[in-house]
């Protein structure tokens, strides 16, 4: 069985009548939509706030209600995927673009569980390319500060070529970086930077990660 469908429907057993659920991005969590879809068909009153324009397409699609952040104060449980996620639970987002709304809806919620199949943990994060989140004006100048912080910054593009914007109109530069020894001191020297509105760091942990391995999930809490 695929690891992100076993992780990603494990996930909604975390789910309760009323609850106000963080909708996260990428294929491992359409798992979970798809089982937050089948909750409300059987009569659980839930909310999901999308954290990408994709994923609530998604969830309009398969009949979820959604509000916006600004109507809640409080997400009782964010379910969100990963791209790389260290023994500490720091983790690297954003391969999907939509690093910016994953993070305010996670700094939101009171419970985060992440799903992912076992590849995305790793003992050091920075193999894969850390996202940052770049205003598009002067864009091209915050590219060169990064360049000139000896990072290795490459615009996103699509595939066919043109420049990747986010939900929120802004680029994204991938870092290439290979490891990335202090993922603290590192967020912050990105965050000084004009020009940077959010980078794909992830350091309010996760309470779960749910990873699936060969036919079966393991928990980590
Ligand atoms: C999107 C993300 C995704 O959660 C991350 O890229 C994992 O995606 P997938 O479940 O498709 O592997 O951060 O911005």
């Amino acid at each position: 069985m695929n690891e992100k469908k076993q992780a990603g429907e494990y996930a909604a057993g975390y789910i309760k009548d009323g609850m106000t659920i963080g909708l996260g991005t990428g294929s491992t969590v359409y798992y979970t939509l798809a089982k937050i879809s089948e909750l409300v068909k059987q009569g659980m009153t839930l909310k999901g706030v999308a954290t990408s324009t994709n994923t609530a397409r998604i969830a309009e699609s398969m009949h979820i209600p959604l509000i916006d952040l600004n109507e809640t104060e409080i997400i009782d449980l964010t379910i969100d995927g990963a791209d790389e996620i260290d023994p500490q639970f720091n983790g690297i987002k954003g391969g999907g673009g939509a690093l910016l709304r994953e993070k305010l809806v996670a700094n939101a919620s009171n419970k985060i569980v992440w799903v992912a199949s076992h590849t995305k943990l790793v003992q050091k994060l920075g193999k894969f390319p850390l996202p940052v989140e770049v205003i598009s004006f002067g864009s091209e100048h915050t590219g060169r500060l990064l360049a000139k912080n000896n990072l290795v910054p490459v615009l996103r593009k699509k595939e066919n070529g043109k420049t990747f914007y986010t939900d929120s109109g802004n680029v994204i530069y991938d870092l290439h970086l290979k490891e990335i020894a202090e993922p603290g001191k590192f967020a912050d020297m990105l965050k000084q930077l004009p020009g940077v509105v959010e980078h794909g760091l992830f350091l309010k942990h996760p309470n779960v990660v749910v990873t699936g391995v060969n036919g079966s999930v393991v928990i980590r809490e």
